[in-house]
């Protein structure tokens, strides 16, 4: 599928079917959804720009490279916060800004309750972070609501996207790449992912 990368790690794989078990408890669900995080990090940062800069070593002075850009981590609340600490501890030097989204259950419409973001969005290397994609109206406001803040170079980065997700974020949004451990069957009648994982933001938090 075109723009949207699987990340297929035997050991993001291992860690996904852990938090796709429904005896796995919040504890471990914390736990694993760290430590994906990071992996699926690792993969969707692979191709930020860095510009070359001359470093002096003890001994001689060497070519060096520098991130071209700043990066600011966006989770999506409240299931983005489950993946936001093992991303930070990865690129401490991120700046992070948050999007308050919940999906209003019947309509399924995603609705904004808090957004806080650095000035400027438009010189920074942005991360969209959100465990599910499943309608993708979630993603859409949220790729809306950070364009207008004027971010130019957006990633999506995911743990599972439903096809319904992935179409409805590349319709308005062809040129945000998405990266995520998996690409799920479908929806069921209530817009949750199959075979999914359930409720991220509850699975994570317990409620
Ligand atoms: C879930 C999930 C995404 C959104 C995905 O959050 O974490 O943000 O739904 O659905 P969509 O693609 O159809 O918009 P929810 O609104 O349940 O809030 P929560 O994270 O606080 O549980």
């Amino acid at each position: 599928m075109e723009g949207v990368t699987v990340i297929a790690h035997p050991l993001v794989r291992h860690n996904l079917t852990r938090l796709r078990d429904q005896q796995t408890q919040p504890e471990e669900f914390r736990r694993l959804l760290g430590e994906i995080a990071a992996l699926i990090i690792y993969e969707a940062t692979r191709n930020f720009s860095v510009k070359r800069i001359p470093v002096q070593t003890p001994l001689a002075p060497a070519a060096g490279f520098q991130l071209e850009r700043e990066v600011v981590l966006v989770p999506v609340l409240r299931a983005g916060l489950g993946m936001l600490d093992s991303i930070l501890q990865l690129i401490p030097h991120a700046r992070v800004g948050f999007i308050g989204l919940k999906r209003e259950e019947t309509t399924l419409r995603a609705m904004f309750y808090h957004k806080s973001f650095p000035k400027n969005l438009s010189q920074f290397e942005v991360i969209l972070i959100d465990p599910m994609l499943a309608t993708g109206g979630s993603a859409v406001a949220a790729l809306d609501l950070l364009v207008e803040q004027g971010a130019k170079h957006v990633r999506l980065v995911n743990l599972v996207a439903a096809p319904e997700g992935i179409r409805a974020v590349q319709k308005k949004y062809p040129t945000v790449p998405i990266f995520t451990a998996a690409v799920d069957k479908k929806l069921n009648g209530r817009g949750f992912i199959l075979p999914g994982l359930g409720d991220a933001g509850d699975r994570l938090f317990g409620t």
